[in-house]
């Protein structure tokens, strides 16, 4: 008995609370207890029975003041209206009605976010490459419900064949010189007109044809086994590219960088062979076309000294084998034109005699002993080149001037024994020459 007395106290306690609670009445803020500068926010005072609050009086309250109808501020029954908010209406409000009074609610008004818009890869692009444009609103905001439109100058951007509209970004997709345009972004929290922003996005440019990479190495000629070559993918118009890099192989090699640069670090003789590159931007990837081919050619640096050495007897066989053969050219003219002198009447100028006997004495002392001395020469000018630092250059040079002052004199001397008196100062001065070479 004593405990059915006790709840019955405790229950009738409970409903007077109870009772209490409900008759206090609620403010209901719309949009929302965080608005936005320009929004307006409506305050509503609600007491349990709705449909009787509803043309109910009451006073409203901010913690400096008592809220009348002013300017920005309109009280209609238990409705509180603010239009235009600044961040000098960010307060407590509540509701008082006779006794009761409502809890405090606090509204803040912050400014609009910021917004911006990335576009990928470039606001300038060439015809058929996919653009991105992102419109993006400040971290801390992006909780909210957020619309976006799009505007391409002034008409609004619709999901359409080349165009995809999705939430915040719009995907333009094998652009045409048609897209060069204007395009905007405007952004706004659903239902909350005032919150709409329009974010100049950004003037894109569309250029007409595909560009060509144009692929360079720092090394000309041959590349040594251990060294490195770097090549260079060169992509000079826009920004944003990756580099892609071939080799032709057995099946074609495809690798990536970031940067224009591709290094092959200790190279070996299969790092030799022909290289291109081409540049690409975006997702899906957009290409340019591929540069011209390189050809990475790679010497084995072990062989390479014996190599050059092997250069320079070959250079000596050959001038020799050359000489060789101009002499015996030289021979042959040499006799048939004896045969003619000999048959040919004494009307023959002394000079031309003179001529003559002077070639045939270098013809004749000449023949063998010159190809001989020739060899010597050059054997002495290589042992020079060796043992004389002083000009490498100089004496490299000898060496190719030498054969060139040798081959001048005997084509003269060819010419000469044809015709003509002018050029045998030529001659002299090539057996000058010639005597230079050998002091050398
Ligand atoms: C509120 O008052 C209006 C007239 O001012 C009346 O037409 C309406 O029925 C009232 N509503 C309620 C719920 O009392
Ligand atoms: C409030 O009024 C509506 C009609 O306007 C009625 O349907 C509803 O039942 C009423 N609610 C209460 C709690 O009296
Ligand atoms: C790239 O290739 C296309 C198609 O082969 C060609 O029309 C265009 O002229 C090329 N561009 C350059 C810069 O070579
Ligand atoms: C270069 O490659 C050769 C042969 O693969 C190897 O023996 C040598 O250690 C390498 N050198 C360096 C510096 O990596």
């Amino acid at each position: 008995m004593e405990f059915r007395s006790l709840l019955l106290v405790l229950l009738m306690i409970l409903n007077i609370q109870s009772r209490q609670t409900e008759d206090l009445p609620v403010v209901r803020v719309t949009p929302d207890t965080s608005v936005f500068t320009g929004e307006t926010v409506t305050m509503k005072c609600e007491i349990e029975d709705q449909n009787r609050s509803v043309n109910m009086s009451f006073q409203w309250s901010n913690r400096r003041t008592s809220v009348f109808n002013s300017e920005r501020y309109t009280v209609n029954t238990n409705t509180l209206t603010i239009r235009g908010v600044t961040q000098h209406d960010q307060d407590e409000f509540w509701c008082v009605q006779g006794h009761q009074s409502s809890a405090a609610v606090h509204v803040t008004v912050m400014d609009l976010p910021r917004a911006t818009v990335r576009v990928t890869p470039d606001t300038s692009v060439f015809t058929g490459e996919t653009v991105t444009l992102k419109c993006e609103i400040e971290e801390q905001y992006r909780s909210l419900d957020w619309r976006y439109l799009w505007y391409k100058d002034r008409t609004e951007v619709l999901s359409s064949e080349r165009y995809t509209v999705n939430t915040n970004t719009l995907t333009i997709s094998k652009v045409t010189q048609s897209d060069q345009s204007q395009f905007w972004c405007v952004t706004e929290i659903h239902g909350r007109p005032q919150t709409s922003q329009r974010i100049s996005a950004v003037h894109l440019t569309v250029i007409g044809s595909k560009p060509k990479a144009e692929l360079t190495s720092d090394t000309e000629g041959y590349v040594l086994t251990g060294n490195t070559v770097t090549l260079t993918c060169l992509m000079n118009q826009f920004t944003g590219w990756k580099f892609y890099w071939y080799k032709h192989k057995q099946n074609t090699e495809k690798k990536t960088t970031e940067g224009i640069y591709y290094s092959i670090h200790n190279v070996t003789v299969s790092d030799g062979g022909q290289y291109w590159c081409r540049a690409g931007r975006g997702n899906p990837v957009y290409y340019t076309n591929y540069s011209d081919v390189l050809w990475i050619n790679v010497a084995d640096s072990a062989a390479s000294s014996s190599s050059s050495h092997g250069l320079k007897v070959g250079v000596a066989v050959g001038l020799s084998v050359m000489f060789m053969i101009i002499f015996l050219v030289l021979l042959l003219c040499y006799k048939t034109r004896k045969g003619k002198v000999s048959e040919s009447p004494s009307g023959v100028s002394p000079q031309q005699n003179i001529s003559q006997t002077s070639d045939q004495k270098h013809n004749e002392d000449g023949y063998t002993p010159l190809q001989s001395g020739n060899a010597h020469v050059y054997d002495s000018v290589n042992a020079a080149d060796n043992k004389n630092t002083s000009t490498d250059n100089v004496s490299g040079a000898a060496d190719l001037t030498y054969a060139d002052i040798e081959l001048k004199p005997k084509k003269e001397v060819k010419k000469n024994k044809e015709k003509k008196n002018k050029e045998k100062k030529d001659v002299a001065s090539g057996s000058n020459d010639v005597i230079y070479a050998q002091i050398k």
